[in-house]
C-alpha cells in the first residue's frame, strides 16, 4: 500500500495548496490512500465539516489532528459522527471522537492508523501519559489483523517523537511526527525496520511563523500585550509530505520525503 500523508493544513491557503499540488501527485506517484493532519484547517485552528469536504473533495481520504481540533464549534458532531477523522488517544474517553481508526483497501490491504499527543511542552492538563497509552492499545489488538499501522505523534519536543520512535520500532509500520510545522530531514528506516520522520512539516504559507504573520509572533515575543494571531493569506505556499511503502503492521518498507514551495 502506498500511502501520502500530508504535513498539517493550515486555513484556506494550506487548502488551496492542496487542491493545487494533489489531484496531480496523486497520480503521478500512484498513490493507494492519502492521509493529511487537518487540525489547523480551518482559518489556522480546528476543524470544521465545510473545511473538512473541501481538501476530502481534492483527495484527502483520512484525517489525523492534534491538541487543535476542539477549537471550532461543531468538533463534537464532525467527532462522533462517521467522518473519516481522529482525534489523539491520550486524551480522555469520555471526550468526543476515537483515538484510532481503519482504512480497507481490499487487496491492498487494511491500514490502523493512530493519532497520539505528545506530552512535553504541550500544556494539555487531560492526557495520559503517551507511552504507556500507546502500548495499552497496541496490546489490545492483534497486529496480524492489518497489513499495517501507521501513527501520527502530534508533539512539540523532537526527543519525545525520537524516543516514541525507537519505543515503537518493530511493532508499528510507521511513526510520523507532526505539529512543529517544521519538516525535519531525518526520515528512514530504524534498526527494528519501522519507518520514522521527526516531523512531516505543514501545507500552508511559507513566509510565516508556522501560519501566522510574522510580525505579530515578533511583537507577542517582544511585548505583553499584542494583536491576535492572522493567517498569511497570500505569497509562496510549501507543501509537505512524505510517501509511505506498507505491507507489514510491525515494519515499513519505504519513506520518501516531498516538500514543495508553489
Ligand atoms: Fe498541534
Amino acid at each position: 500500500m502506498k500511502i501520502l500523508f500530508i504535513g498539517d493544513i493550515c486555513g484556506s491557503p494550506g487548502r488551496q495548496t492542496v487542491g493545487e499540488v494533489l489531484p496531480k501527485l496523486r497520480k503521478q506517484k500512484g498513490v493507494d490512500l492519502v492521509i493529511a493532519n487537518v487540525e489547523n484547517i480551518a482559518h489556522g485552528k480546528g476543524i470544521t465539516e465545510k473545511t473538512l469536504r473541501e481538501v476530502m473533495s481534492y483527495g484527502v481520504d483520512f484525517m489525523t489532528s492534534g491538541n487543535h481540533v476542539w477549537k471550532k464549534p461543531g468538533f463534537e458532531d464532525i467527532l462522533e459522527s462517521d467522518f473519516p477523522i481522529i482525534r489523539p488517544l491520550n486524551y480522555p474517553d469520555d471526550l468526543p471522537g476515537k483515538g484510532y481508526g481503519e482504512v480497507d483497501l481490499g487487496k491492498k490491504g487494511k491500514l490502523l492508523i493512530l493519532n497520539l499527543l505528545g506530552w512535553g511542552g504541550m500544556n494539555e492538563r487531560t492526557i495520559s501519559e503517551p507511552f504507556r497509552e500507546i502500548d495499552a492499545f497496541l496490546r489490545s489488538i492483534n497486529p496480524k489483523d492489518y497489513s499495517g499501522i501507521l501513527l501520527d505523534i502530534h508533539a512539540e519536543s523532537t526527543a519525545e517523537k525520537v524516543s516514541m520512535g525507537a519505543y515503537l520500532d518493530g511493532r508499528v509500520s510507521s511513526i510520523i511526527g507532526t505539529h512543529t510545522h517544521i519538516p525535519t530531514a531525518d526520515e528512514r528506516i530504524l534498526p527494528k525496520g519501522s519507518t520514522y520522520i521527526t516531523d512531516v512539516g505543514m501545507t500552508g504559507p511559507l513566509n510565516s511563523v508556522l501560519w501566522v504573520d510574522s510580525d505579530i509572533i515578533i511583537q507577542q515575543n517582544m511585548y505583553p500585550y499584542s494583536p491576535s494571531y492572522e493567517i498569511v493569506e497570500d505569497g509562496p505556499m510549501r507543501f509537505d509530505s512524505v510517501i509511505l511503502e506498507v505491507e507489514n503492521p510491525c515494519k515499513g518498507q519505504k519513506i520518501e520525503r516531498l516538500n514543495k514551495i508553489l
